[in-house]
């Protein structure tokens, strides 16, 4: 931002936990934005954003804040089935839009958006924090740069630590734990491989729900995903979630030059060993927030670069769209127990 430039003004919808992350990042990291509005629609949760972030301007729904209209940008960190129609509303009142993943729970949806944001010539930009991130950035550069040769077999694993907010739980709400917790790692595969995926197949299993109260039929918190790609690579996701230990997310790749991983159990570089019996202690990453700290940041200050500078987002709406598909495509396979291609549910 040069001197005079003025700041990018954003409406956060949806304070909830997501929304509090971006609410840091964008009242208290990124010099060139503001937090000017937010829209919640929880009474409590609203007064608290407000006061925590010094919001100037709250709205209990969307219509009110787009009447009212002086800002630039929304940010939606709302539950995934209401996504598409704030995005498109905002989209059409010509405010850019950054929206959480999973990008929506249907392609049809999707494809409103994307639609919508180019109709208006706004950027639109998918939550996928993980290219941000430093560790995975570096990673996709070595790779680009051929360092471990022509990408073969990726293994990519994210494991949450407690259950997901309630609505989450609800597959209908949310598309599942493949949709709530492996959204980044869909992204992460097709990004890191430079290829699509051309067909899945998924195992489910749900070993914690009922012991944890979840009802819903749907509920699973493990998940195991094989991969054949478009150019003919191979790959894995795995989930679990409740897994309670932490926060973990690795990647491992095999080139045919060499291995790369990418992450680290370990939180912090901190060593403590107190006894013999216990040995070494290392303390492990808590949180997403925690985790991927650094990728919230940078993605937020991407998305304010892209606006400032009417610059297309490194990650878009078809990016989303891709991630959509594929846990379609791996819900579809173990719902029917058999592999899924992709051009079953994008045809
Ligand atoms: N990128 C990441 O690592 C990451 C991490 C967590 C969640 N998420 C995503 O962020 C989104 C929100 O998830 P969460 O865990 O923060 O959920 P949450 O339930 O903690 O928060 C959602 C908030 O939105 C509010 N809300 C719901 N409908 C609204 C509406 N129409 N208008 C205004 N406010 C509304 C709720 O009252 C709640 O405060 C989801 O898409 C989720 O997948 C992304």
């Amino acid at each position: 931002m040069t001197a005079g430039d003025a700041p990018i003004r954003v409406c956060l919808i949806g304070a909830g936990r997501a929304g509090r992350v971006h609410a840091n990042s964008i009242a208290w990291r990124i010099p060139g934005a503001r937090l000017t509005a937010v829209v919640e629609s929880v009474a409590e949760t609203r007064s608290k954003a407000v006061a925590d972030f010094g919001i100037g301007r709250a709205f209990a729904d969307v219509d009110a804040a787009l009447g009212w209209g002086q800002f630039d940008a929304v940010v939606i960190t709302t539950p995934t089935f209401t996504h598409r129609d704030l995005a498109v509303a905002a989209a059409k009142a010509g405010k850019h839009v950054f929206v959480e993943k999973p990008m929506a729970l249907s392609l049809a949806e999707c494809d409103d958006m994307i639609a919508s944001a180019d109709k208006s010539g706004v950027v639109l930009q998918i939550g996928f924090m993980r290219r941000f991130d430093p560790e995975f950035s570096a990673a996709k550069a070595r790779i680009a740069a051929g360092e471990i040769g022509r990408p073969m077999l990726i293994k990519s694993l994210t494991h949450g630590p407690g259950l997901p907010p309630p609505w989450a739980r609800d597959a209908k709400l949310s598309n599942g734990m493949l949709a709530e917790v492996n959204s980044h790692d869909w992204d992460a595969v097709r990004w890191l491989m430079g290829a699509d995926p051309a067909r899945v197949m998924a195992e489910i299993a749900n070993f914690k729900g009922k012991e944890r109260g979840v009802e819903d039929p749907g509920f699973y918190d493990t998940a195991l995903v094989s991969i054949r790609f478009a150019d003919g690579g191979l790959g894995s996701i795995t989930g679990v979630c409740p897994c309670d230990y932490g926060y973990d997310a690795r990647v491992e790749i095999v080139g045919d030059k060499g291995i790369m991983q990418i992450g680290d159990i370990k939180g912090q570089a901190v060593t403590v060993v107190t006894d013999r019996e216990t040995g070494l202690r290392e303390p492990v990453y808590r949180t997403w927030p925690e985790r991927f700290a650094w990728g919230y940041i940078l993605e937020m200050e991407h998305f304010i670069d892209c606006i400032r500078t009417d610059r297309p987002p490194s990650v878009t709406g078809n990016d989303g769209r891709w991630a959509v598909a594929s846990v379609l495509a791996a819900t579809r396979s173990f719902q029917e127990e058999r592999p899924v291609k992709l051009t079953e549910v994008m045809d």
